[in-house]
């Protein structure tokens, strides 16, 4: 059966009081789109329609970067979601099953979505449902007293007495496709908003006897919708619960489940250890037993076991992955940037930076220093505020410490330059030629010390 689906992402979004479109929202740093974009590629449908008007440039620049093949369809005016539907009835095919979705309901999950497709079985008109605790702003399911699906009824046309139905659409609908073609076009706009209503669709299936069926939401966190600031707040809290529990259910172990917030993939093997009020972005991975220290924000990145991350170090390594080796020590206050490759048994201390650079087995720099585009031999020391002076102005070069070399402190390296293999430099030296290897090389004006100088006195003040 040809499954199409469709995705409503044109509304304003007024409630969020925002300059951008609601479905570019972010939660876990993703945008809400993105998050029902994900859901439905499980399914693998051979197409893919997002209806986009307010601000239909961003959201479409969004989707060609997350998902080229999808088809965008604009929805100008914005009318309503029955309105939004009719744009796509052209590009929909003349069989098969259509999956309908709100793009302002990130956290449906695959799994019920394909539940409802088959419970559609191109034949009915299925429902996602739930019953919620507070249902205000949800269109209400009401049913007969036979239990059947007469119609919804949005929040705003609703009487007093169908604001107690707890039962509410959840903004997912699977529908034969060539009926909905026909309903779709036979909406009006009769109601409170004055707006072509999706949901009306339903009524029309009960009067022309094409059954209506329901499928029930796993959880409430899967159907609630993003409204406004609160709600997107809500959802993400809700979320990031969710990842806690699951990290937790596979060993890791959290101080605080609270907080935590995980804006990617994170994971992990057996005996992980994470302080409170950790930031992951983007995919990081801990081998076992690593331990992350409070107020740690950490992107794209890979820790091998055993290595401990202490407080406050910031790790980022968008568009080139860092790596911290077995057993290393970072932080606290560290920050390794994109393309920091730490070895095996590495130190990083207190307000290092290190940014493109490959730092090899047993490599020390553990205080003030800067490390860019350099290649650091095995048991290599840095000094306290030694630098690579790696940017001329224009181009970028590198600086080469070969093993066991020891770099005094606050030394300043100028790339391109090497440090040979057990080369020692001493304290405050500016490095611009290579060092030899084994030798001490200093590059620093001599101490002298006069004898017999005296300090200037003050000259007396006029009389
Ligand atoms: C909608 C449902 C309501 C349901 C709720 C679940 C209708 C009429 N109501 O209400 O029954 O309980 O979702 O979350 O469908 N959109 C367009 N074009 C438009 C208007 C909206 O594409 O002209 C898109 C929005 O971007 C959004 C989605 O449709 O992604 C839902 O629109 P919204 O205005 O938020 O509908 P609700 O009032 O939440
Ligand atoms: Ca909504």
């Amino acid at each position: 059966m040809t499954l199409a689906i469709v995705i409503m992402a044109a509304g304003k979004g007024t409630r969020m009081k925002s300059r951008h479109p609601k479905v570019l929202h972010r939660l876990a740093g993703e945008p809400l789109l993105g998050h029902v974009m994900q859901a439905v590629r499980a399914l693998n449908a051979p197409q893919t329609i997002v209806i986009t008007g307010h601000g239909a440039e961003d959201v479409e620049a969004y989707l060609r970067e997350v998902d080229p093949q999808v088809h965008c369809v604009r929805q100008m005016p914005q009318r309503g979601t029955g309105h939004a539907v009719q744009q796509a009835v052209p590009a929909l095919p003349d069989e098969g099953v259509t999956l309908i979705l709100n793009g302002d309901v990130p956290l449906i999950r695959s799994a019920t979505a394909a539940a409802l497709i088959q419970a559609c079985q191109g034949r009915q008109l299925a429902l996602l449902t739930l019953e919620l605790a507070d249902a205000t702003g949800y269109g209400r399911i009401v049913r007969g007293a036979d239990g059947q699906i007469q119609g919804i009824v949005e929040h705003k046309d609703a009487t007093a007495e169908q604001h107690r139905i707890r039962e509410v659409y959840t903004g997912v609908m699977a529908a034969p496709t060539r009926w909905l073609k026909q309903a779709v076009m036979g909406l009006n706009n009769h109601n409170a908003q004055g707006e072509f209503y999706l949901t009306d669709v339903v009524a029309q299936a009960v009067a022309a006897g094409l059954p209506v069926t329901s499928v029930t939401a796993a959880d409430e966190t899967e159907v609630l919708g993003v409204n406004s600031p609160a709600q997107l707040a809500d959802l993400e809290r809700r979320y990031q619960a969710q990842q806690a529990a699951a990290l937790m259910e596979a060993g890791v172990r959290l101080r605080d489940p609270a907080r935590l917030d995980v804006r990617g993939s994170l994971v992990c093997a057996q005996d992980v250890e994470i302080d409170i009020n950790c930031i992951f972005e983007g995919h990081v991975q801990l081998g076992e037993g690593v331990r992350i220290g409070a107020h740690c924000v950490i992107r794209d990145a890979v820790i091998e076991a055993g290595a401990v991350i202490h407080p406050y170090t910031h790790i980022d390594g968008h568009g080139q992955p860092v790596r911290v080796g077995e057993g290393s020590l970072v932080g606290p206050y560290a920050r390794l940037r994109p393309g920091a490759d730490l070895g095996a048994e590495v130190h990083i201390g207190n307000f290092v930076e290190v940014k493109n650079s490959r730092l090899d087995t047993g490599a020390k720099a553990n205080h003030l220093a800067y490390l860019g585009d350099s290649t650091v031999g095995k048991r290599v020391n840095v000094g306290a505020g030694t630098i690579t002076a790696n940017y001329d102005g224009a181009n970028k070069h590198r600086t080469v410490i070969e093993d066991d070399a020891h770099v005094g402190s606050n030394c300043v390296l100028v790339a391109p330059v090497t440090v040979g293999a057990g080369a020692t430099i001493g304290a405050g030296s500016t490095i611009g030629k290579d060092a030899p290897r084994g030798q001490l090389t200093l590059a620093r004006a001599k101490q002298l010390s006069l004898p017999g100088w005296t300090r200037p006195a003050k000259s007396k003040p006029k009389p």
